[in-house]
């Protein structure tokens, strides 16, 4: 029998899941159907039920739905928990389980697809909203000498580091910023997590931040967001957010179906789309 899966958003008519996820299935030859969700903002539990009634095996849940997703799971992942959001179910008999692969997303897509590696390094993290939460404990983990976590209001920013700074082996390397302290500092990395390249906007970060041989990520895909512009004339090397989106749908794939698949020709693919 055909299993079914879906990506459950508002919106959700643009999300490259399917696709994606199609690929991997035929990849890895697994019988399944992967469809998009689009769920009014105050239906989303009612939605997922009725995927549950269809026999649905696993939801990924897009914004704004990804905290719903947290309070609705029975079991959650540790990285789970310590994102408090949730982008990927499985149901399992009456179980609800909830996970979150876009730490992980991220962090494959730095390490294997551009060959960037966090271990000792620096690492700036611009933003602390559902983003940031997302992808901090996976950035810990691979021990970055520092984490600097900098928000435009730095109150936030402060409550993401104490939030960690409970749960994580690695938190020592945390601390919290607002942009214009950040003038006397290098960094080896810096990862947009602020949603301000979707309004053509960018966080006011000062320049010469970038150590040479910099990597300048922003979570975004699909356009050159002002962030990006910015660190490529600061003479920082620039990623954008796709690999990111390809690898947290494999992590979400082997949760339900125990394989990992390829996923280099499926960023090649995305790249090539309008
Ligand atoms: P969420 O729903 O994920 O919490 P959001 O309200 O869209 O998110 O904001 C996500 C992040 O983008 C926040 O860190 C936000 O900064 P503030 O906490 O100061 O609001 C940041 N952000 C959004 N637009 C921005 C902009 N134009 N400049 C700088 N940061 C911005």
């Amino acid at each position: 029998m055909t299993d079914l899966y879906a990506v459950i958003g508002n919106p959700v008519a643009h999300s490259k899941s399917p696709l994606i996820h199609a690929e991997f299935a035929r990849e890895t030859a697994q019988d399944l159907e992967y469809v998009a969700l689009l769920a009014a903002p105050d239906a989303f539990e009612a939605e997922v039920q009725r995927f549950r009634d269809r026999a649905g095996r696993g939801l990924n849940v897009t914004l704004p739905f990804k905290h719903r997703a947290f309070e609705l799971s029975q079991k959650r992942t540790a990285r789970a928990e310590e994102a408090l959001a949730v982008n990927t179910l499985a149901f399992e008999g009456d179980t609800v389980y909830g996970d979150n692969t876009d730490g992980v997303g991220l962090v494959r897509d730095l390490a294997l697809n551009l060959g960037c590696a966090l271990r000792d390094r620096r690492v700036l993290l611009l933003g602390a909203g559902g983003a940031s939460y997302g992808v901090c404990g996976p950035l810990l983990a691979e021990a970055p000498a520092k984490l600097v976590v900098a928000n435009r209001t730095p109150d936030k920013a402060a409550a993401l580091c104490s939030h960690f700074r409970g749960l994580h082996p690695h938190a020592r390397a945390l601390c919290a910023s607002g942009y214009e302290a950040l003038a006397a500092e290098r960094f080896d990395v810096v990862i947009n997590g602020t949603s301000a390249g979707l309004r053509d906007a960018m966080p006011a970060i000062p320049s010469g931040i970038f150590a040479p041989g910099a990597l300048a990520y922003d979570m975004v895909y699909g356009k050159v967001t002002p962030f990006m512009a910015f660190a490529k004339a600061e003479g920082a090397a620039v990623a954008d957010g796709l690999g990111m989106l390809v690898e947290q749908a494999a992590e979400s794939f082997h949760v339900w179906r125990g394989m990992r698949p390829e996923t280099g020709a499926v960023i090649a693919r995305l790249r090539l789309e309008p």
